[in-house]
């Protein structure tokens, strides 16, 4: 009716798709997630407070989601082990429904959802519970069934999502499992020090967030010379592998291009044979511990005449890209384990920007649901 769209019209303020909105939230919606969370060098969840001895005596964490959520958790893994030392496996809730995995009861679960309904991610738990493993959710949805169901947990508060693809729940995600690996490993005096960094990085990303944002018009510029490829590559590794996963999913669930999100260091055992002077092919290189080695995937591909659009950190395009071999996207620079909620960004931008001049439904890309509750 007249009156729906109008109040829908209201909901997007300036903007012309929730998703839009929902992608410039982002350091509002970032910042609520922090809220009164960080106190004096420390983390309080109030949520997992009661239950952090146990997760710190469990003998493995395993992540359970679908599509994006399960991105996040990835995004978060490497920092949970970090601080926490306990292994953390990574599972799909409808592989590991499929396959029946091992659950035990000396695992902690940690169920992530924005929606807290996604069917496979709810039957999963029934599966965790039965199995008297400690359950733990991640949701943005209070009073959602697994909100109610799980042990314990942390709601992400990003504000209502609206758009199809997921975006502002995304990052929130990542910054509320940064915040679970703090509160977790807040026992050990040897990582006080990283802890802290951590923590003042967490308080500065908000106004990181804004500063990536600027590159909107350049990821507008980009779009436009990608609109009539057939597909796109994005590789990432460490860090950003969830980054090159998530950045792909965006761009075929709402650009409805084919895209593949890939580990760098699996390159030559396949994708290599893909690449040509016409697949354009993203390569996320931001400064970590996994540089060189991207550098070095930089090379490789160049000399395969791959057209490359290299992300990097601020200053290093000539050092990533000499020549001017290829197109670069210069990011801020974050603490390692933050820099996926940075480069998720201009890609995000990207796939938004893409669908619209491709001409498809931004907030309700064909044959998809928000929330998908049956199995
Ligand atoms: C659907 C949505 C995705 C979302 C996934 C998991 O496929 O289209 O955007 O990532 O469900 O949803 P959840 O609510 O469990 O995070």
């Amino acid at each position: 009716s007249v009156l729906e769209m109008e109040v829908e019209q209201i909901k997007k303020g300036s903007y012309d798709h929730f998703m839009q909105k929902e992608i410039h939230e982002q350091p509002h919606s970032l910042t609520t997630t922090m809220r009164g969370r960080l106190k004096d060098g420390g983390v309080l969840l109030g949520g997992l407070k009661e239950h952090l001895k146990t997760i710190r005596r469990c003998r493995r964490v395993v992540f359970i989601g679908c599509g994006t959520s399960y991105n996040a958790a990835l995004a978060a893994r490497t920092f949970v082990e970090e601080m926490t030392g306990i292994p953390v496996t990574m599972e799909v809730a409808s592989d590991l429904l499929d396959r029946q995995g091992p659950i035990y009861r000396e695992d902690t679960a940690v169920f992530v959802s924005q929606s807290g309904e996604t069917a496979d991610t709810l039957l999963a738990l029934d599966y965790a519970l039965e199995n008297g493993a400690l359950c733990v959710g991640i949701t943005n949805t209070v009073g959602s069934t697994l909100s109610r169901k799980t042990h314990c947990g942390v709601h992400i508060n990003a504000g209502c999502e609206i758009g199809v693809a997921s975006t502002k729940a995304y990052t929130s995600q990542i910054v509320a499992m940064a915040m679970m690996a703090l509160a977790i490993g807040s026992d050990q005096i040897s990582t006080q020090a990283r802890r802290n960094a951590i923590i003042s990085g967490l308080t500065s990303l908000p106004s990181c967030v804004s500063e990536v944002l600027k590159l909107d018009a350049e990821m507008k510029e980009l779009a436009s010379s990608l609109i009539d490829s057939e597909s796109l590559l994005v590789f990432g590794r460490g860090y950003n592998y969830a980054t090159a996963l998530e950045g792909a999913l965006k761009v075929k669930e709402v650009a409805l291009m084919h895209s593949e999100g890939l580990l760098a260091g699996e390159m030559k055992h396949g994708p290599l044979a893909l690449v040509d002077e016409i697949l354009p092919i993203i390569v996320i290189a931001t400064r970590d511990a996994c540089f060189s080695k991207q550098q070095s995937v930089i090379q490789q591909l160049l000399s395969r005449k791959g057209r490359l659009i290299v992300m990097c950190s601020k200053g290093d395009a000539s050092t990533v890209c000499p020549n001017g071999s290829c197109r670069v996207i210069e990011v801020p620079g974050v603490a390692d384990c933050l820099q996926p909620v940075i480069n998720i960004i201009p890609l995000q931008l990207l796939a938004y920007h893409l669908t619209v001049l491709r001409g498809f439904d931004v907030d309700q890309p064909r044959n998809l649901a928000k929330s998908v509750t049956t199995q």
